[in-house]
């Protein structure tokens, strides 16, 4: 099937960016992120940390997207996986090799059915290695924290511009430097520094690739 790739770090506008250009192209957005939150908030939940607890956890387990929207065990956990402590958790969890690999597996295999957008840290160099086209979106660790910062005021949360970078810089640390699928550009994949990008700018930079201008 037809894939679109799109990897980088914390911030970068991926989703953003993913979800536009799905839209464009009347294809399937898939935000991988949020499959590795909504683990992560069962692991809050159910208090659990070990390996041999996850791996029981996952076993019983699913996720889906219906519309936009992504559903643990039947329950729309859209909202409130969007948490500072979620984030954390999440980037811990996603260092475990069950949880990559319950997750990769729900990921080709949504990829296989649909023509896809996908959005992430390791969908070129393994979920997807076959896309079509693969994105690799970064920007300045300031122009990353600075619009993480805004959308969190957008959206009610308290939080100073520090110590969101401090979030970002901690997990990009984190998710570049674990054994397992580390946060890598594929050798195949576009860079795409939109530091001093608009959205629009951004959008137009990649569809131009995709249309082969
Ligand atoms: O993209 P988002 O910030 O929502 O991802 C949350 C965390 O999930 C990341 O910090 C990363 O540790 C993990 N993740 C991953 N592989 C992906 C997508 C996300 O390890 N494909």
């Amino acid at each position: 099937m037809f894939s679109i790739a799109i990897d980088g770090p914390a911030g970068s506008g991926k989703s953003t960016i993913a979800k536009l250009l799905a839209s464009k192209l009347n294809i399937e957005y898939i935000d991988t992120g949020a499959m590795y939150r909504a683990i992560a908030l069962k692991c809050l939940r159910l208090k659990i940390n070990t390996d041999e607890e996850i791996k029981n956890m996952l076993a019983d387990t699913e996720i889906d997207f219906i519309n936009g929207k992504i559903y643990m065990d039947s329950e729309d956990v859209s909202e409130l996986i969007r948490t500072k402590e979620i984030s954390t958790i999440a980037s811990d969890i996603s260092k475990i090799a069950v949880v990559r690999k319950k997750l990769v597996e729900i990921q080709q295999k949504l990829a296989s059915k649909k023509a896809v957008v996908m959005e992430g840290r390791d969908i070129g160099t393994v979920v997807l290695k076959n896309a079509k086209y693969k994105f690799f979106l970064t920007a300045s660790i300031e122009s990353r924290a600075k619009r993480r910062y805004e959308q969190m005021l957008e959206d009610g949360i308290k939080i100073d511009l520090n110590s969101v970078k401090e979030d970002i810089l901690a997990r990009d640390y984190n998710d570049e430097h674990r054994k397992n699928s580390p946060l890598k550009m594929a050798d195949d994949a576009i860079l795409l520094d939109n530091s001093n990008m608009t959205l629009e700018e951004t959008l137009d930079f990649m569809l131009n690739v995709i249309r082969g201008n």
